[in-house]
């Protein structure tokens, strides 16, 4: 169970210092990559994890081709996932909130395969073999060539070198590794290059830590 205060966590959104609407603007930007690249085909997104949801939300509120997007967040925080959905309310996507854990397989049953997977947030707020075994598992949530937009800071010890690693083992090709110098946070990217698995009911990936 996490500890953590998440409503409190997103107020660091509007903190200039806190680097988060930096790594917001990047994520932001790689999800507007994947629309225009996948225009005018439907196309099904989940994301894990997804707090209140702007990041995905705050590219659908502007998009006149939001309603090709149906999107599936999952969120353990009752009171995220009430903002999640208020935001939800006037878009044109069909967006869906689950109250739900997205550490365990079971959450993602009826949403997966999806186009774009976004693992935001959760890397930097799980042990190492939480991190390995969530790469491992991402082709369960991948259609074919469906890209993943992760997330995890570089404080010392960098495990992001180890997290491109296993995305390359589980058989994703980097896209794009945002990574600034003046900052610690990173954002990946990387596309499903093999057959996608399909999802194994049953399992647990991860638990948060903080
Ligand atoms: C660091 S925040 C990231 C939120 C969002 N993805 C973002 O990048 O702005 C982590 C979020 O994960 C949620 N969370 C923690 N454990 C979870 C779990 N097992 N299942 C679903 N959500 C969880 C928290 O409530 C919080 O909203």
């Amino acid at each position: 169970m996490s500890e953590t205060d998440w409503v409190d966590w997103h107020r660091a959104y509007e903190r200039p210092d806190s680097g988060l609407g930096a790594r917001l603007d990047a994520v932001r930007a790689q999800i507007e990559r994947v629309l225009d690249r996948t225009a005018p085909d439907p196309i099904r997104v989940v994301s894990a994890c997804a707090g209140d949801g702007r990041d995905l939300l705050g590219v659908l509120a502007h998009r006149p081709d939001a309603a090709r997007v149906s999107a599936v967040l999952l969120e353990s925080d009752a009171a995220l996932v009430a903002r999640a959905r208020d935001a939800a309310t006037d878009l044109d996507a069909e967006v869906e909130v689950r109250h739900t854990d997205g550490g365990q397989s079971d959450s993602y049953d009826g949403c997966v395969p999806a186009d774009l997977v976004l693992l935001c947030g959760i890397f930097g707020n799980v042990g190492d073999a939480d991190v390995r075994t969530t790469v491992r598992a991402a082709p369960q949530l991948c259609s074919p060539g469906a890209p993943v937009i992760w997330t995890r800071h570089r404080h010392d010890p960098d495990l992001t070198p180890s997290i491109r690693q296993w995305f390359a083992e589980a058989g994703f090709e980097e896209v794009a590794f945002i990574a600034p110098d003046e900052d610690e946070w990173s954002v990946g990217v990387h596309r499903l290059a093999v057959a996608p698995s399909p999802l194994e009911l049953g399992r647990h990936w991860f638990s948060f830590v903080r």
